[in-house]
């Protein structure tokens, strides 16, 4: 039936519209004609708790986007939205997955969506009643012409964002939004009957913030009588529909929650347990383990038939399930990873899975994956960039749900031999891979073991030894790296990718644009300067395309929030640095200046954070192995001549743990990787790092731990908070330069305004370990905005250095 072909969906134009719409209607009463999950018993079951919604090529990005710019109408983004979903139900279904889940689709985000269904619209977006529409949902998101969109954060330790509900005590609660009944009527008549999943009560109000005008300390928790109703409305709605199980996604479950919080949890299930009755209700939780006493509280609610568990990245739950499960009920086994793009080891899960099969008995066990499959790659099978080894190691959101039903069937004694074989030779082929093993580079990182990788003078003696070097004036102006990346530079690269222009015409291209932003630079009399990375497409890709041991893929999209994918390239091997990346383009640039000139590199953490990493070995020794090709491009820079070299680490707090007890461990390797790339330079060469947030009071004592000589930090949006480090006493003896503007806005700061700024960190930090800097890249801005916030800046660095000569 390749009638379900998404192919052609890639681009998005009217003719593929036409011939969409007479494909989902004529498919909407034929689709499936008995898909039921009728388990009968003996037989293993499975499920998968979430699956991505871009579609295989981002057909729903490219709708959404057409949608937003007015080029297509609410209907035909409706149409492409409910072809996905039909396209992933009957996928789910042909593979023969009993517990196929639905309302995991979302325009964009899946905690907005709980957000209208519990009408939980903040005033500014003037909702009137009735059912929330595109309109006020896309501004919640979006923002509008009058107010700006919702606050977005992380979704736990995810590169997924959600949108953060605002919650107060006037907020009025009403079943708002019908989604999750529509999409389960929805599959239903297209033959497949599903699970609804819908964030639980307790998780959705403990990822709220309390709304603007709201007492900080407002219990968020103690709205939860109020919202039950409208779960209740839900639950009874979805019965009426047919609905025969339902899944509670409580995922802060894993989290460090006190005891006034687990109490919630009791609460909130002991009071739906009556709607609940005759309904089979699964509680999952993913993405670490459950803690002892969370285990406790989860397994003893009331009116639950299921609980599902991420045995991937939490196996401690596999003792808590050993040391007692509740009789009776349901455990969902989550032994196929959701984060990320690695083939399962079927063996290694099949023997858990026997392990748990035996405790909780053969007719409960469901095999599951870790979390929703949103978090990988959609789909392998048309990956034409990777080669067949490399392709059968892998499997993608598509690959995952062959491989749960595989486990699934094996448990029942139907077991696919063929399939398993060819798994066992795809992790021998992996195990024994001169691609993923290289002796050279496993030695030099064994080597690392037992010593701190520090530079052996203190930060102090290195600044003066380069100040004597570089002779900067107090108050040095620098920029963080990128300048505003054209249309005309973005087309050079792509056809000198796609090899339409020669490699001379390239490197000329290239050159001119350094010359000009070099230039540009001494127009506007700028002490340290960059080169502007125009060769660069992006932080990690560019370094990525040069080391061995990675992979890159042409659609391995995953949804990093709304419309807004990215493709995280594959380690699937030891790295190591064939030859120099970016000397060449260094040098030149340093050629064409007296001045001194920043080396631009990305740091080890930062280069894992955002790849999909090897899962057969820890994280930090990957780390290292980046690290030391880092570290040998350093070396290389100092020796062409670059006397500054500022290595990026935007993402060392991103990839704190979310327990606790598990960061201490990360921010040791996470920082000794960083002094690792530079603990061989000379005194005299200056160490820069960037840092992308200015929340990191809390990890302050490792940032000076990883002893740096300047660190510049995203900082315009908070200077209060970055300051009261300092203010309170942290000794901090390195150069700083919070940043004095923000890129982010189009907005130019005027000279009164920076020279405002520079006073009062002035009135933290000494004078000579200050510098003056833009918050981050400029690569987003126009040269008609940077040119005069740049010339602002300068003009207030120098007028401070005239006030701070006279004090004298
Ligand atoms: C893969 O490519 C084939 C041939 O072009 C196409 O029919 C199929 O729909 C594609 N599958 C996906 C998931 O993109
Ligand atoms: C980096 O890792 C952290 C922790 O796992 C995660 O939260 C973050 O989103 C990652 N960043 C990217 C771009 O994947």
């Amino acid at each position: 039936m390749n009638q379900f072909s998404l192919t052609s969906l890639a681009t998005f134009s009217s003719l593929f519209l036409t011939s969409l719409r007479s494909l989902s209607t004529k498919s909407s009463r034929v689709f499936y004609s008995s898909v039921r999950f009728t388990v009968s018993s003996g037989e293993m079951a499975s499920h998968i708790v979430g699956y991505p919604r871009m579609g295989p090529k981002r057909e729903l990005k490219f709708a959404l986007e057409s949608f937003w710019d007015g080029k297509s109408s609410a209907e035909e983004l409706q149409e492409v939205a409910a072809y996905l979903r039909a396209s992933i139900w009957k996928q789910m279904a042909d593979t023969g997955i009993n517990y196929i889940p639905s309302n995991t689709f979302s325009f964009y985000d899946q905690v907005l969506d709980t957000t209208a269904m519990l009408g939980a619209i903040p005033p500014r977006y003037v909702w009137n009643g009735g059912e929330v529409g595109f309109d006020v949902y896309f501004s919640m998101a979006r923002g509008n012409a009058d107010v700006p969109a919702m606050e977005m954060t992380k979704w736990f330790d995810t590169n997924y964002h959600y949108i953060v509900p605002e919650l107060g005590p006037d907020v009025k609660f009403t079943y708002a939004s019908h989604k999750a009944v529509n999409e389960y009527k929805e599959a239903k008549a297209l033959g497949v009957d599903t699970v609804p999943v819908i964030i639980g009560p307790v998780s959705y109000l403990l990822l709220s913030k309390p709304a603007k005008g709201v007492e900080k300390s407002f219990s968020l928790l103690s709205l939860i009588d109020k919202i039950l109703p409208v779960y209740r409305e839900v639950v009874a709605e979805l019965r009426a529909a047919g609905a025969s199980w339902i899944q509670f996604d409580e995922p802060k479950l894993v989290m460090d929650l006190d005891s006034h919080q687990l109490q919630a949890f009791t609460h909130a299930y002991s009071e739906l347990e009556s709607y609940l009755s005759g309904l089979n209700v699964l509680i999952e939780t993913y993405f670490a383990d459950v803690p002892a006493e969370a285990y406790k509280t989860l397994t003893s609610l009331k009116g639950i038939t299921a609980f599902g568990f991420d045995l991937v990245r939490g196996p401690k739950t596999l003792d808590l399930v050993k040391g007692g499960f509740p009789s009776g009920k349901f455990l969902f086994a989550g032994v196929v990873d959701g984060r990320n793009i690695w083939a399962n080891d079927l063996v290694a899960s099949l023997d858990t899975l026997r392990s748990l099969e035996s405790i909780v008995g053969k007719d409960k066990l469901v095999v599951s994956t870790s979390c929703s499959l949103l978090h990988t790659a959609v789909d392998l099978v048309n990956e034409t960039k990777l080669d067949k080894e490399l392709k059968s190691w892998l499997a993608f959101a598509a690959q995952k749900i062959v491989e749960v039903n595989a486990l699934a069937k094996a448990l029942s004694s139907q077991k696919d031999e063929a399939f398993f074989s060819a798994n066992v030779a795809a992790h021998t082929s992996r195990k024994s891979s001169p691609r993923v093993t290289n002796e050279a580079v496993q030695k030099a990182a064994a080597a690392l073991k037992g010593s701190d990788h520090r530079r052996a003078t203190t930060v102090g003696a290195r600044l003066e030894a380069q100040q004597k070097k570089l002779n900067l004036p107090i108050l040095p102006t620098t920029t963080i790296g990128s300048f505003p990346q054209t249309m005309d530079l973005r087309r050079v690269r792509r056809e000198y990718k796609a090899k339409k222009i020669s490699e001379d015409d390239y490197v000329k291209a290239i050159k001119e644009e350094i010359s000009k932003v070099v230039q540009l630079q001494e127009e506007l009399d700028i002490d340290v300067l960059v080169h502007g990375e125009p060769e660069r497409n992006d932080m990690v890709e560019f370094f990525g395309e040069q080391l061995s041991g990675f992979a890159f893929t042409v659609n391995g999209w995953v949804q990093s929030y709304g419309s807004r994918c990215v493709k995280p390239p594959i380690i699937y091997g030891d790295v190591s640095r064939p030859k120099p990346m970016t000397v060449f383009w260094s040098s030149i640039a340093q050629s064409l200046t007296k001045r001194p000139m920043k080396g631009m590199l990305t740091g080890p953490v930062t280069i894992l954070n955002w790849s999909f990493v090897r899962n057969d070995q820890p994280r930090f020794e990957t780390c290292y192995q980046i690290a030391l090709s880092i570290k040998d491009e350093v070396e290389d820079l100092q020796n062409a001549g670059i006397n500054v070299i500022q290595i990026d680490e935007a993402a060392l707090r991103e990839g704190l743990p979310l327990r606790k007890s598990e960061q201490a461990f990360y921010l040791e390797w996470a920082v000794q990787s960083f002094r690792i790339t530079n603990c061989g330079v000379h005194d005299t060469t200056q160490i820069h790092t960037h840092m992308c947030y200015s929340n990191f009071n809390d990890i302050i004592h490792s940032i000076i731990d990883m002893d740096a000589d300047v660190i510049t930090i995203e900082n315009s949006r908070s200077d209060e908070k970055l300051l009261s480090v300092f203010r309170e006493g942290v000794k901090y003896s390195a150069g700083i330069g919070p940043g004095v503007y923000d890129i982010h806005s189009p907005r130019i700061p005027s000279t009164e305004e920076i020279v405002d700024r520079i006073t009062k960190m002035l009135a933290v930090l000494e004078s000579n370990i200050l510098w003056v800097n833009p918050d981050c890249g400029l690569k987003t801005r126009k040269y008609s905005e940077v040119k005069p916030a740049i010339s602002n800046m300068v003009a207030a660095a120098k007028a401070v250095r005239t006030q701070l000569a006279s004090a004298k």
